[in-house]
């Protein structure tokens, strides 16, 4: 039996890992907000001013560190001001691009306080598709000012004193299709329209995010950091991407090909963050504009708009994520942050919510084994490791990502085996002056298997019995993770 000697060099410290690369995305889309986080506080469901309990606490344990709303495409149709101030006077809409009533019973104060329940950033993304730079303007306000105007003293009248001081907002989103199908060069002038009056209203703590592309544009980015450019202002500080991957792929039908175009499409994300950090290096102006992939994830054919682009959750989706947080880590000195689409019940979310159920699908335990990666340093990892063929290309089958704390005291591994064939075994033991405090796993018979309201707990983690560093056992479709402290 061969054994893959995993080598950690705690000499050759590398980027910090950003937290905000764990962060997520809550759209009015769907049950994410009205039924899987909001119930209103008369629910037969228990609540705590309306936010369901359940969903709240298991949200918590994920310590998420930004949270984007409201959305989407949703965003670039919402007015802010049908979201605030007393519920029975809050209009009732149609919204567009998802197809459902909106009652605006979940408005900004009510996503703000979801930040301070799960102590998360707030990053709102500002209508520009069928708003107006004023509406913007009075939104910022609202949100931010202490000063004695209308939208500041709005918001203490509606029993909120201190200012939420949000800091991260998008000019729009996806502003080339459902924000408004424009070309880079509009939508350019309109971001530099927005911005201009944005800075000049807040601080320097306001952090401004352009609509940057999809996979289905190759210089859309290109043209709207070129022509943001101008004499007088410095505007930009992220520019945001989308990537979605599996979209042609039923997720009940999946086969192993389909498995392994999924995790080879991971390049395509690579690929995407790559170009988009060489173009922020190319059109900084005095300043580092830096990269944000603010929706990302698996979305198969079954997520369709009449269904509120809900789809289970699969261990494959595990794999997936376990991947993309290494590519993410080996950026994290460019790429700032991302959010996974979306929270709950749409896409490729942590909670699938029913009635007053609620079940916690494989991406909520992959983030929740890989928290101990935040905020540490990436360090190298020296490997010989088997070798699998995706395609035309032969690729390592286990993938590493390992960490290290500021004072040195904790080392942290996560290690996922894309194999669907074969278990390999590894070997740690050049960590002699560490011992090992905590290690899990995240597996199941098959990389189909998924929770749902039969089975909730098909797929959990669970605590991995090692009692030799030299002969660790990783299981073929397996996440796994390995907490080290300082002896
Ligand atoms: O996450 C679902 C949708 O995907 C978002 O509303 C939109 O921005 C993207 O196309």
């Amino acid at each position: 039996m061969m054994t893959y000697n995993i080598s950690i060099d705690i000499n050759n410290k590398q980027n910090f890992i950003n937290p905000f690369l764990y962060g997520s995305f809550a759209e009015h889309l769907g049950k994410c907000i009205y039924g899987g986080i909001w119930v209103g506080e008369k629910s037969s469901i228990k609540n705590e001013r309306g936010f369901r309990i359940d969903v709240l606490d298991y949200l918590k344990e994920l310590e998420l560190t930004v949270i984007r709303w409201p959305g989407g495409c949703f965003a670039d149709t919402y007015h802010w001001l049908d979201g605030v101030g007393p519920k029975n006077k809050r209009p009732r809409r149609y919204n567009l691009w998802w197809k459902q009533p909106e009652s605006n019973a979940f408005g900004t104060d009510e996503f703000i306080q979801l930040c301070n329940l799960l102590n998360s950033e707030p990053y709102l993304a500002i209508n520009v598709g069928s708003g107006s730079v004023q509406e913007a303007l009075n939104w910022i306000e609202y949100c931010n000012s202490s000063k004695n105007t209308e939208f500041a003293i709005l918001r203490v009248q509606n029993g909120y004193r201190k200012p939420y001081n949000v800091k991260y907002w998008g000019i729009g989103n996806e502003n080339w299709g459902c924000g408004g199908a424009m070309t880079p060069e509009y939508y350019a002038d309109l971001y530099r329209r927005f911005a201009t009056y944005i800075r000049q209203q807040t601080d320097s703590n306001v952090k401004l995010i352009a609509c940057g592309s999809n996979t289905d544009f190759d210089d859309w980015d290109e043209r709207v950091l070129k022509n943001i450019q101008n004499k007088y202002f410095d505007l930009v500080d992220f520019i945001s991407l989308h990537v979605y991957t599996g979209w042609n792929i039923e997720q009940n039908t999946l086969s192993e090909k389909e498995y392994y175009k999924i995790i080879k499409d991971i390049t395509i994300t690579k690929n995407k963050i790559e170009k988009a950090i060489q173009l922020c290096n190319t059109y900084s102006k005095n300043k580092n504009i830096k990269v944000i992939l603010d929706e990302w994830g698996l979305w198969y054919k079954e997520a369709t708009v009449d269904n509120g682009l809900f789809q289970e959750g699969l261990l494959l989706d595990a794999i997936f994520a376990g991947l993309n947080f290494h590519l993410f880590h080996s950026f994290s000195d460019d790429l700032f942050m991302t959010n996974l689409a979306q929270t709950t019940n749409v896409l490729q979310s942590f909670i699938l919510t029913r009635g007053d159920k609620a079940i916690l699908t494989p991406t909520y335990y992959l983030y929740k084994m890989y928290k101990p990666h935040k905020g540490k340093r990436v360090v190298k990892v020296n490997s010989n490791l088997p070798k699998i063929k995706l395609f035309d290309d032969d690729v390592e089958a286990l993938s590493i990502s390992s960490s290290i704390s500021q004072d040195d005291k904790e080392i942290f591994i996560t290690i996922v085996n894309i194999d669907l064939e074969k278990d390999y075994y590894i070997n740690l033991s050049n960590l002699q002056n560490y011992r090992l405090i905590d290690s899990l796993e995240l597996t199941a018979n098959d990389f189909r298997e998924r929770n749902n309201f039969i089975n909730p707990d098909n797929v959990k983690l669970v605590k991995k019995d090692i009692t030799d560093l030299n002969n660790i056992l990783i299981k073929k479709h397996s996440v796994n993770s390995f907490l080290l402290c300082l002896k």
